[in-house]
Formats: C-alpha cells, structure tokens, sequence
C-alpha cells in the first residue's frame, strides 16, 4: 500500500490530488453502533491489543464512513504502559496514572521501550489492518508527543489548566528534561516500529500542548517534537495540537508535513501564515458534525472556501468525533467533501 497512489498521500505531500481526501480523528469509536458490537464489554486497551479485533474496528470505520485514509487502533497510552506506568483508561473521563510522576528517580526507574518485544500485538494489529483493507486505505499510525503524554504523567489524568505540570516544567528544570528526553526516546521508537510494520503515515498528537505561549512551546517543548518527526522520513508526517492559533509558526517549525488544526484558525490563514509549502488537515468543529444538517453543511461550505481548492489540503474535523454523533452525518461529509472537489481542479 505505501507506494500505491492515494488522495490522501498526496495531498499530504502537497501533490495535486483527484479530490480532497477526507478521513475523522476518532473515526473508529463509540458513536458506531458498529464499534461497539465488535468492543462488547472489553476496555479501549484490551480490545487495542486483540489484533484481530483491532483491525477489524479499523476496517469496519472505513467501509461504513468511505474515508480516504484508516487509522490504527491504539491508544497513546499504550506505550507508557509498556515502560511500566500504572495506568487505566476511564470510560467517558479519560487515562488515570496510579503514581503520577514527581521526581528524577520514578523516571529513571521506568524501562526503555522495545516496541517489538513490550508491544508485539501492535505489530499483528498493523499488519492485520493493511491486510483487512486490502487497498481500500492507506493506514495512519500515531503516538502521543512528549508533552501531552508527561501532561498525563504529572497530572495523574486529565486536566484543563495542567498547572502542575506546567509548575513542573517552569520550576524543576532536571525533571522535565529527564521526562521529557525519556519520552521522546519512547515516541521515535513506537513512530519507528509502526512505520516498520508498514503504516503509510503518522500523525503526533500534541493534544493538550495549546495552553503554552509560543515562547514557550520554543524553549520547552519543540526540540523534543523536531527530534521526533526529524528521525522519520519515508512516511508523510501529520502533526495535531487543539487550540493551536497561537502556535501555528512553532508547530511549523517542528517539521511535519502536515499541520492538522481545529476549528478556531481557518486553514487558508495557516497557509498565509506559513507559506503554501505545508499541507494542511482540519477543521470542521466536532460540534457542526454532530448537529448536522444545513448547520453542518455551511460550516463544510466554509472549511473548504477557506482552502480555496489548493493543493494539499486534508479535510477533518477540528478534533475527535463526539460519542452522540449520527455516523449518516460523517457519511453526507465525505460524500460532500468529494462531489464538490473533485470538479474544482
Ligand atoms: O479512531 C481513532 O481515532 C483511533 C483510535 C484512537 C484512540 N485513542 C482510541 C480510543 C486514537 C487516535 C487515540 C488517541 C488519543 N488517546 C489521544 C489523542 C487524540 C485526542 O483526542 O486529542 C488522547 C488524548 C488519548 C487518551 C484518551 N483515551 C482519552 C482522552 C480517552 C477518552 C476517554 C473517554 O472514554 O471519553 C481515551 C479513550 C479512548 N481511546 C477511546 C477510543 C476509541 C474512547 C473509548 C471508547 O470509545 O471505547
């Protein structure tokens, strides 16, 4: 599949495509009736680690939704776990950490990942996946960056101001570049092992990293994600933070391919903003997907007025889909998205 043409690969590259490719962050998740038969009563981590299961939840999103691109089933938390944190993840709350990290000690004391040893269904899962879609998609294959994930680990689970682990990072200089560095080792390897099991691209979350100002983002976080996507090269490389206006330069100057931002800068203005050599994926608000309707459709009308048919633009939602949406919604969206493209070049 990597080398196959696909709308998606190239419009991560920049290169003219057939019509805009569409695919949903959380696409494969519990607003399918679908996703939840094949799930049953099993945790996101479990049911993340029955390959067979795994890649059929990825399949089953792509032929219900006809997206252009299929996401692995994982978890960003799935290789802390692995390097010995303690954690579960909460329905409908989000990751628990039992011990959450305070001090130089507790990170040195967690392992090192070998991904093909420490995670050896991700491996099953990957190839299973490509297998399942037989061509229909190309697979995506992602990691936490280092930033959201010591967010969780010094937080101990979600948080909306994450002011400890700013405090941390402001205050306790060995701390954070220990984690820091520990995590981005982490990060290139599980990025590393899924592009050698055959993803045809990777995007890193930086979910939560829009609560820092641009200074910052450059001081404290961008040398570990610049590292990060330097040390992949054969694969498009999609990099998502939420709340991202602020830090649409910084993000750009970590190197991805790809900037995926939500709804609250247009995506003509990330362009203006960093030059037409980047591509750029988003950015319906989740909110317009899950209303639907006429609603929907005008905020569509806008995302793609704002990408004015350029090259290189990936249609997506802002962030996540919500559990209450109508998949027949996501359905009309991609329908949409590729009838009123397709013409345009
Ligand atoms: O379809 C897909 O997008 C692929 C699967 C995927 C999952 N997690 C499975 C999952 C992806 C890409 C992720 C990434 C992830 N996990 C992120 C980054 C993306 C983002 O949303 O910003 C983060 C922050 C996490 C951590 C996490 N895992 C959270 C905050 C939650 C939500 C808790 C809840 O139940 O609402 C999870 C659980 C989780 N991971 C679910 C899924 C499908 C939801 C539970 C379920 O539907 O069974």
């Amino acid at each position: 599949m990597r080398n196959q043409a696909s709308p998606f690969i190239d419009a991560c590259y920049g290169k003219e495509a057939e019509y805009t490719p569409v695919w949903f962050m959380r696409q494969a998740g519990r607003y399918l009736p679908s996703y939840r038969r094949i799930k049953g009563s099993r945790g996101v981590l479990e049911l993340a680690k029955n390959a067979d299961l795994a890649s059929e939840v990825v399949v089953t999103a792509v032929r219900e939704l006809g997206v252009d691109a299929a996401i692995l089933f994982a978890d960003i938390m799935l290789p802390l776990e692995a390097i010995g944190v303690d954690l579960e993840i909460k329905e409908n709350f989000g990751p628990v950490i039992a011990d959450p990290i305070a001090s130089v000690g507790q990170v040195s004391s967690l392992g090192r990942l070998d991904p093909e040893t420490d995670l050896p269904f991700l491996g099953d899962a990957i190839q299973e996946s490509i297998r399942k879609l037989d061509g229909m998609a190309p697979l995506i294959g992602f990691s936490g960056a280092p930033f959201t994930l010591a967010a969780y680990m010094l937080e101990g689970g979600p948080s909306r101001e994450l002011y400890k682990a700013k405090r941390v990072m402001y205050s306790d200089p060995d701390l954070w570049r220990a984690l820091m560095r520990k995590l981005t080792d982490v990060v290139k390897s599980y990025l590393g092992m899924q592009v050698n099991h055959g993803v045809a691209a990777i995007q890193l979350f930086d979910s939560w990293v829009g609560c820092l100002s641009p200074t910052d983002y450059d001081r404290y976080v961008l040398p570990y994600t610049r590292e990060i996507l330097a040390s992949l090269s054969s694969v498009p490389k999609i990099h998502f933070c939420a709340d991202s206006s602020a830090l649409i330069e910084e993000f750009h100057k970590a190197g991805p391919d790809v900037l995926s931002v939500d709804w609250r800068t247009p995506v003509g203005a990330v362009w203006t903003r960093c030059g037409s050599a980047t591509s750029v994926q988003g950015n319906l608000d989740p909110v317009l997907a899950l209303t639907g309707g006429e609603q929907m459709e005008r905020g569509l009308s806008d995302v793609l007025d704002s990408a004015a048919g350029r090259r290189g633009h990936i249609f997506n939602l802002g962030h996540g889909v919500l559990p209450e949406t109508d998949p027949s919604s996501l359905r009309s969206l991609v329908r949409l998205v590729h009838e009123r493209t397709r013409h345009r070049r």
